[in-house]
């Protein structure tokens, strides 16, 4: 669990910065985690130590918090990156294999990358849990050091991953590193509600609820507090859509979904 926080409030929830951009994230340079900033090697460690603590509620709080939306917001990745049958798919921080499971059923190769072993542990015993192991391919590695060849996938996915790494940018440079030239990147992350009032409901809902969710199911509701921070330190849809050009990718586009609660960006490999 994530219990040892020097903790200190924001002066406003809502005071986004961009997330650090991984160009000179220098070993004891401070970067943000949710809204502490830490050294470079302290993010990597309490952003793991979130994930060790919530890998085993994870897929059922998702279900809590959201009221079963991640679903729909994971549908909608998939259906606008239809996969094709043989397509060979990374999903970045894939955690549980979400991602990964909806494309498997359309015909795709998926391959779930994530820094964190817990979470792949979980996804593997949910497949055997299904009674064998599916074609899913579970690997352990960071978004920031993809342990992949140039040029070795038709289409990476990501979901809720990119606001937990250090380095979003260098993350970025090697989603595009490992696609193929004409690759597909999408990507769902949580962004800035676009909706008045709605933005000011979905403040106290995660701030309040959320965190009291992730006490009582998860046993964790820090952890569940750095993930309502996190989601207000991602950069914005514009910003983000920036910095997936600035990472040499193409034809960025993007979709607010539920008001902007969530986005998807697509981008190509030009
Ligand atoms: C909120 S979960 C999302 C899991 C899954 N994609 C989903 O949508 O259900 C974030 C995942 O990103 C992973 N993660 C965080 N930082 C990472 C990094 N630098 N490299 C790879 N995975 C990372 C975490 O371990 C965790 O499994």
């Amino acid at each position: 669990m994530v219990r040892a926080r020097l903790w200190s409030r924001p002066m406003s929830q809502s005071g986004a910065r961009a997330a650090s951009d991984g160009e000179s994230n220098a070993a004891g340079e401070a970067v943000d985690f949710g809204f502490r900033r830490v050294s470079v090697d302290d993010k990597g460690r309490l952003v793991r130590a979130v994930f060790d603590s919530v890998a085993p509620r994870y897929d059922l709080m998702n279900d809590l918090m959201s009221a079963g939306l991640h679903r729909h917001w994971k549908n909608a990745l998939v259906d606008w990156l239809n996969p094709r049958p043989g397509m060979r798919l990374l999903d970045i921080g894939g955690g549980t294999g979400d991602i990964a499971h909806r494309c498997l059923a359309r015909g795709a190769q998926p391959i779930v990358c994530d820094v964190n072993a817990r979470m792949l542990n979980v996804g593997r015993d949910r497949d055997l849990d299904g009674g064998a192991l599916s074609s899913i391919s579970w690997v352990n590695g960071d978004a920031e050091n993809l342990p992949f060849a140039d040029s070795s996938m038709d289409a990476c996915a990501t979901a809720f991953c990119l606001r937990n790494v250090t380095g979003l940018a260098r993350a970025l440079r090697e989603a595009r590193r490992v696609l193929k030239p004409g690759g597909r990147f999408l990507c769902l992350e949580f962004s800035r509600v676009v909706i008045p009032i709605l933005d000011r409901l979905y403040d106290s809902y995660s701030f309040r609820a959320v965190p009291l969710l992730g006490r009582w199911v998860a046993d964790d509701e820090e952890a569940y507090l750095y993930l309502a921070e996190s989601i207000r330190r991602f950069p914005a849809q514009e910003d983000f859509a920036a910095m997936i050009a600035e990472a040499g990718l193409g034809q960025v586009k993007h979709r607010n979904l539920s008001g902007g609660i969530a986005a998807l960006h697509s981008a190509w490999r030009v």
